[in-house]
């Protein structure tokens, strides 16, 4: 990999100050998507948590959403995916996604993206809440075609310096005379166990989502949900943080990993069934199984509580092996290796979580409320997904955010003369290194403090919340924070070197703020379901709960997209 860095190799000055015009932390589509559009005008770094192709995108399985079908039309996806955002969309940032989507999906495919194709256009598929079908895939493995595309062309590209096993723990911020703003200088992060710093005129996070706070999930390890927590530190405004998306059907298998069994299955004509073998979508949605996800999940879960059994089944028996072989190669193989023959067996599945709709407030031009700070992705939240997002719809907004990102922040980069900040840094304008806490604890101890945040998570703000739960959950994370010594309410800066303590500490402010804007929001939304307030309410809760460092939650009218 020509342009990679290896930091053992470098003499201890040259580590300890990374000098770019741009940087970019994460390397999930929206971050690679960022580097190459930032890189036809700026030198650009990328640094990612551990390799460059780890990221939510490569176990993306569905496909892209894009209106370029026959019958499709910008205005028909736009529809489709506010109505999925129940009232919350940022309907501006919505058309910008749509519409810029189909020259992003354009140019994948002329950079030889090999997805599916039926005659002279791709093979476009059904998911649920999509009036057309418009999802462009690669059988069910568009996440890795989209990563080894992108990766191919960030490796070859001069301007851009990869930095692999680079964990970023705070963002370098100052205040400003600008606008009463903040401003951000780079990141410091942790790289071969040594702490350096990386100076830019311009940082873009595209860290990704959160799906490991929760024991199910359909994301990797990586996911931990370290971009929210250090956006929150540095003083990001955090909105929309109770839309946690549980996707429907997860593997659930003795001995197997977190998997992700992709809609399309659904989207295929596979039906779900309880232990007794009777079906059950009719029930619960006129779309049956291609009702909204938030519908199927409960549906499951409520199965579940009825027949007393941890799962239920996904059938797609009805289609031959060669068909299932050839749509869905990735989980055939995946579930043939645990001992299922899915044209045969049916497939045990329950929800787990799938995507943060919430993140760091942005406009459509990716900008945050700290100057020169940008952010893209799952980790940001222009508003596209309201409180729900639709099915295919993240690589999408990956690839245009991602350029956006890209382009505004190498444009901001050039108006900037040094990429330090104009007095001496501070790892946070409120956390200096030696306000920082220091923590030491054992992997163990660590790992059973992850467990009981995941734990208390999925009890009390998963699927289902009410008061009582959410209200147990902010107690229990008071509990965990006192055991290591961490408000979780008021995020700090742990003095360490350890990856696994910043990951925990990280979770733990994560939890309470998503915790936090659940209570708040006081009626039953798109994802957000509360069981003591199931019913929508337009007149109070068109509205959006945004959460900054050591505030009480503001509730905000919903807007297009302003500036932050
Ligand atoms: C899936 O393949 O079911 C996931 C697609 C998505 O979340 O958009």
């Amino acid at each position: 990999m020509n342009n990679e860095t290896d930091f053992s190799e470098l003499n201890s000055d040259q580590r300890s100050d990374w000098l770019t015009d741009v940087l970019i932390i994460g390397s999930g589509a929206a971050g690679l998507r960022a580097a190459l559009a930032a890189s036809e005008s700026a030198d650009v770094t990328l640094i990612t948590k551990t390799t460059l192709k780890e990221s939510n995108t490569l176990y993306a399985q569905g496909g892209i959403a894009v209106a370029m079908n026959v019958d499709d039309t910008v205005a028909l996806h736009v529809e489709d995916t506010c109505s999925a955002g129940c009232g919350l969309c940022d309907v501006s940032a919505v058309e910008t996604m749509v519409s810029e989507g189909i020259p992003r999906v354009t140019e994948l495919l002329e950079w030889g993206a090999n997805f599916d194709w039926e005659g002279a256009l791709p093979r476009f598929t059904q998911e649920a809440a999509h009036s057309r079908k418009r999802i462009v895939h690669k059988g069910d493995a568009t996440g890795r075609e989209t990563t080894d595309v992108l990766i191919q062309r960030v490796l070859n590209t001069e301007r851009i310096r990869v930095i692999s096993d680079a964990f970023a723990v705070d963002l370098l911020t100052d205040e400003t005379s600008v606008d009463d703003k903040n401003a951000c200088y780079g990141v410091s992060a942790i790289v071969d166990g040594k702490i350096i710093h990386i100076y830019a005129k311009a940082t873009i996070l595209a860290t990704g989502g959160l799906g490991r706070l929760y024991p199910c999930t359909s994301n990797p390890e990586v996911a931990t949900g370290d971009g929210f927590a250090t956006a929150l530190r540095a003083g990001c405004e955090m909105i929309d943080m109770e839309f946690v998306q549980f996707h429907p059907t997860t593997l659930f298998l003795d001995g197997a990993p977190n998997f992700l069994i992709s809609e399309a299955v659904r989207g295929e004509g596979g039906k779900l069934v309880n232990i007794r073998g009777e079906q059950f979508m009719d029930k619960y949605h006129e779309k049956g199984e291609l009702a909204p996800r938030d519908v199927v999940s409960r549906a499951i879960q409520n199965e579940m509580l009825l027949t007393g059994f941890p799962c239920v089944y996904l059938d797609i028996t009805h289609k031959s092996s060669d068909f299932i072989h050839d749509r869905f190669p990735t989980i055939t193989a995946t579930t043939k290796h645990y001992g299922l023959d899915i044209s045969i067996d049916l497939i045990p599945v329950r929800p787990g979580a799938h995507f943060m709709m919430g993140g760091i407030r942005t406009n459509s031009d990716t900008e945050t409320n700290i100057l020169g700070l940008f952010a893209c992705g799952e980790v940001a939240c222009t508003g596209v997904h309201g409180a729900n997002r639709l099915a295919s719809n993240s690589l999408l907004e990956c690839l245009v955010f991602g350029v956006r990102a890209g382009n505004n922040a190498a444009a901001f980069a050039a108006t900037q003369t040094s990429q330090s900040p104009p007095i001496t840094h501070q790892s946070n304008s409120k956390t200096t290194d030696s306000e920082a806490t220091n923590i030491t604890l054992d992997k163990d101890t660590l790992l059973a403090i992850k467990d009981a945040i995941c734990d208390t998570l999925w009890e009390n703000v998963a699927i289902e919340r009410d008061c009582e739960g959410l209200e147990i959950t902010l107690a229990d994370l008071e509990a965990i924070g006192d055991e290591i010594g961490i408000c979780p309410s008021s995020p700090t800066t742990v003095q360490t070197t350890c990856v696994e303590l910043c990951e925990t500490v990280n979770m733990l402010h994560v939890a309470w703020i998503i915790t936090k804007a659940a209570l708040v929001r006081t009626e039953s939304r798109g994802a957000h379901y509360r069981a003591d307030f199931p019913e929508k309410d337009d007149t109070v809760w068109q509205r959006r709960i945004i959460i900054t460092k050591d505030h009480e939650p503001e509730i905000v009218e919903l807007t297009c997209s302003t500036n932050p």
